[in-house]
């Protein structure tokens, strides 16, 4: 059978990762939907319009949901449900100010996935990220390794573009890693970091790195402060249409994402930044890479950070 895939959410995330999804051309279907009256159905139409253009054979479907669940049964049969319901940060606030407001947003999208789409991949995005994913599973009540967050491959996407730019190498001769939070306890890797196969610690000071570590956990807060009106998409977009996409093809790719952590790394019973194999139930294996000894214990902060945090969201 055909692959559906459905983005909730049609504000810029949304909108450009149902762009990526339909451009693979890997999916029968893609469904956006929002609250907002038209805008769904409007993007749907202008997409399907760029199929001739494009070459893609994927429809996208439009969808406006109502406050009683109205609409969801469009999503009916989805393998992958891609989360950007909420609200964006604005400049000067921290993915954290956002807690509240988008909590009661995604409990209730989760909800309904849950009741529409109950066997789905759940892929969250809205932040605070690694919170929002925690609260998804609680409120889906699915199996952990079905509810994922999207924010490590951005984070180290934003960590390999800086060095590439730096070192005026070619992106794609640059590999990096961040794992933690999405947020102020995000972890840069560089012992596993390399450019042209050889050690990033080798190709410039660790002053240098630790700049563009900074650079890299205020990648997404220095697109706010220029965009004003809103907060990174297409890195972002980029990165959830990869593990959705993962997801549907069942490929086994090893990606940095927010994923439920069982005892590797001596951390248990909390969402963070790992890295784990996609594929079609969701993560398949966290995989568990030497670190140093400070990473190691960055890592360690940054899931007690998440812990506090994510013992808040049951209540909301
Ligand atoms: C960012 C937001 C999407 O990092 O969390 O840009």
């Amino acid at each position: 059978m055909g692959k559906k895939v459905t983005v909730v959410g049609a504000g810029f995330y949304g909108s450009t990762t149902a762009q990526r999804l339909a451009e693979y051309d890997v999916f029968d279907t893609v469904v956006i939907t929002d609250i907002v009256e038209g805008k769904p159905a409007g993007l749907a139409l202008d997409l399907n319009q760029s199929r001739a253009i494009e070459g893609f054979e994927t429809k996208v479907v439009g969808v406006t949901t109502g406050p009683n669940g109205e609409g969801y049964e469009s999503i009916e049969g989805s393998d992958v449900v891609v989360i950007t319901a909420g609200l964006p940060r604005k400049p000067g606030m921290s993915r954290m100010d956002l807690l509240e407001t988008n909590a009661k947003i995604v409990r209730q999208v989760a909800e309904n996935v849950a009741k529409y789409a109950p066997n789905a991949v759940v892929i969250v995005v809205s932040n605070p990220l690694d919170e929002m994913t925690a609260l998804a599973q609680l409120a889906t009540q699915f199996p952990k390794n079905r509810v994922l967050g999207q924010a490590g491959m951005l984070d180290t996407a934003r960590f390999s573009n800086f060095v590439a730019e730096a070192l005026n190498v070619p992106v794609a001769s640059v590999r990096t890693l961040t794992l933690g939070s999405h947020g102020d306890t995000m972890v840069p890797v560089p012992s596993k970091s390399t450019v042209n196969g050889k050690p990033l610690r080798d190709a410039m000071p660790a002053e240098q790195i630790e700049e563009l570590v900074v650079k890299t956990r205020n990648g997404g807060a220095e697109v706010v402060a220029l965009l004003k009106t809103g907060s990174a998409y297409y890195a972002p977009s980029a990165a959830a249409a990869r593990m959705a996409k993962a997801v549907a093809e069942d490929s086994g790719e090893v990606m940095p994402v927010c994923a439920w952590v069982d005892g590797e790394y001596g951390i248990s019973g909390v969402y963070l930044g790992v890295e784990a194999e996609i594929g079609a139930e969701g993560v398949k294996r966290v995989v568990e890479t030497d670190l140093d000894a400070d990473e190691r214990a960055s890592l360690l902060e940054a899931a007690e950070a998440v812990r506090a945090k994510q013992g808040d969201i049951s209540s909301m």
